[in-house]
């Protein structure tokens, strides 16, 4: 590692290079066609697409637009989702797994169209997107995923050579992919959808949704979305129904370091097949490359202090890449579903009001734009080939059952594990900007020192079902091992399916 510093607090590049609107809270009770909660790429391009074809659509967002995963991503617009089209065809057959390239490549091109047909300037640029191994074990599975490619008429090529000094064995190039700044693109479709006439509202948290004769979003406040649909584009939903999604999906967690180096960047999109990951482009800031050096995934709350996962990428760009600055560093949430395809539809298959949209993985640019198109498509009540692809009620015996039982022992396993933990009180021994568990009146308490040395102390048991939260160092948020809810230090949810804040103790 370079003498080189991370900078002290996580912030994304692509939001520090936008200037986004804001927006009011909801202070009334309001009827709408369409209520979307939710203002990352789903909630937005959906809320364009309706808004095009005069459908009467609000959103809301918990905090503000555009902070969630989408202003944390990576921002490659790609069918090349990881080694992921051999596993497709196996379990799902080779039509479903083409149908599954063919929505992404769909969304690819929705996307470009959108930027040429309204001049977005968001550094939009074709990429080949390269998934590399060096690693002997998975160079058989990389041909395996080349043999994949050649079934679904995929331009690929498999090569031992790339444009990127990195040491490899092998690597699968997808031709044609893309890359962009992506909150330039969503700026110019949030201002579009206002003119159409979308209202747009932030700071307001959708606790409930009541479903009587029309569905209706209830807010914290306790005013009410009258809606015919409502679309659920949280991530996480923050409504299960009947559904079930917690115990059939698991969040985890990854790193980017934004790098300005010494050398030339070569051109593409790189992924590495092994763990741990290595994801590498550029962007541009101020004319210069900014190399997004990403990876590091885990399952949130849980493995070892943060902080040393952007410590290992950081080793990783000293070794590879070389540092002349950080000037960025952030992390993100994505979520991963039984069978790795995104639920999109009903959020039961008897229910016709009420839409999902989650379970990405990383590959939010196109599943989110996917899910948009989808999902619009469904509201406006025209056909999508795509539909019973997405289906959240689908039911796929294998690998699925094995799956569903290890991320629901986990969940057990957490949910015992943090009741019995105990610590002893060593608040006093705690630095500033750090966090300790301990034990305050009897509860289980989290306690953070900021760098003013003000305690903020919270219950750590998780508002969603009663797990126990751990400290993320890296983003200094309380995290839960189970289904990925996140709380900011004083207890806020940062990331759902929480929707209540922890609560906070008192000193004794
Ligand atoms: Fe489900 Fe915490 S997110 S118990």
């Amino acid at each position: 590692m370079t003498d080189i510093q991370l900078p002290q607090f996580p912030e994304p590049f692509w939001r520090d290079s936008v200037s986004l609107p804001s927006f009011p809270k909801l202070e009334q009770s309001i009827n709408v066609d369409v209520g979307i909660v939710g203002g990352g790429i789903t909630g937005i391009t959906a809320a364009y697409l309706l808004s095009k074809q005069n459908v009467n659509v609000t959103l809301i967002d918990a905090g503000v637009i555009l902070n969630g995963t989408t202003g944390h991503t990576t921002a490659k617009i790609t069918a090349q989702h990881g080694l992921i089209y051999d596993e497709l065809i196996q379990h799902f057959g080779q039509d479903k797994a083409s149908q599954y390239y063919q929505a992404a490549d769909d969304a690819q091109k929705l996307i470009q169209e959108t930027i040429s047909s309204l001049a977005i300037d968001c550094d939009f640029q074709k990429e080949d997107a390269y998934i590399y191994t060096n690693s002997d074990s998975y160079i058989s599975q990389l041909e395996n995923e080349k043999k994949a490619y050649d079934k679904l008429n995929i331009q690929s090529q498999l090569t031992e050579t790339i444009p990127l000094d990195i040491p490899l064995k092998s690597a699968l190039i997808m031709k044609d992919q893309a890359q962009f700044h992506p909150l330039r693109y969503l700026k110019v479709l949030v201002e579009e959808s206002a003119k159409n006439g979308v209202q747009f509202f932030e700071n307001t948290t959708a606790t409930d949704i009541e479903h009587n004769k029309h569905p209706a979003i209830i807010t914290r406040d306790g005013n009410r979305i009258s809606c015919d649909n409502i679309i659920i584009a949280t991530q996480f939903p923050f409504y299960d129904k009947e559904g079930f999604y917690f115990a059939r999906m698991y969040q985890d967690r990854s790193y980017v370091l934004a790098v300005k180096s010494p050398k030339t960047f070569p051109g593409g999109m790189y992924i590495n097949a092994e763990t741990p990951t290595r994801s590498i482009r550029t962007t541009s800031m101020n004319g210069e490359d900014l190399w997004l050096i990403g990876g590091e995934n885990h399952k949130t709350g849980t493995g070892q202090s943060t902080i040393e996962h952007y410590n290992a990428l950081h080793s990783f760009a000293a070794e590879y890449v070389g540092i002349d600055q950080i000037p960025y560093r952030w992390s993100a949430q994505d979520i991963t579903t039984l069978d790795k395809v995104p639920y999109i539809g009903p959020i039961t298959d008897n229910n016709d009001a009420i839409f999902v949209a989650t379970g990405y993985r990383k590959w939010g640019m196109t599943n989110g734009t996917v899910a948009a198109k989808v999902i619009s498509d469904r509201i406006t009540q025209k056909e999508n080939q795509y539909e019973d692809l997405y289906s959240p009620s689908r039911f796929q015996a294998d690998p699925s059952i094995r799956k569903f039982a290890s991320i629901n022992a986990d969940v057990a396993k957490h949910l015992i594990k943090g009741k019995l933990e105990y610590t002893e009180n060593n608040i006093n021994k705690l630095a500033a900007d750090d966090a300790t568990v301990t034990r305050i009146g009897g509860k289980r308490a989290g306690v953070y020192k900021d760098e003013g040395e003000s305690l903020h102390m919270v219950d750590t048991t998780c508002t969603h079902m009663g797990c126990e939260v751990e400290w993320n160092s890296g983003d200094r948020t309380w995290d839960c091992p189970c289904h990925g809810s996140r709380f900011s230090y004083t207890g806020e949810v940062v990331t759902g399916p929480a929707t209540k804040p922890l609560s906070k103790i008192d000193p004794e």
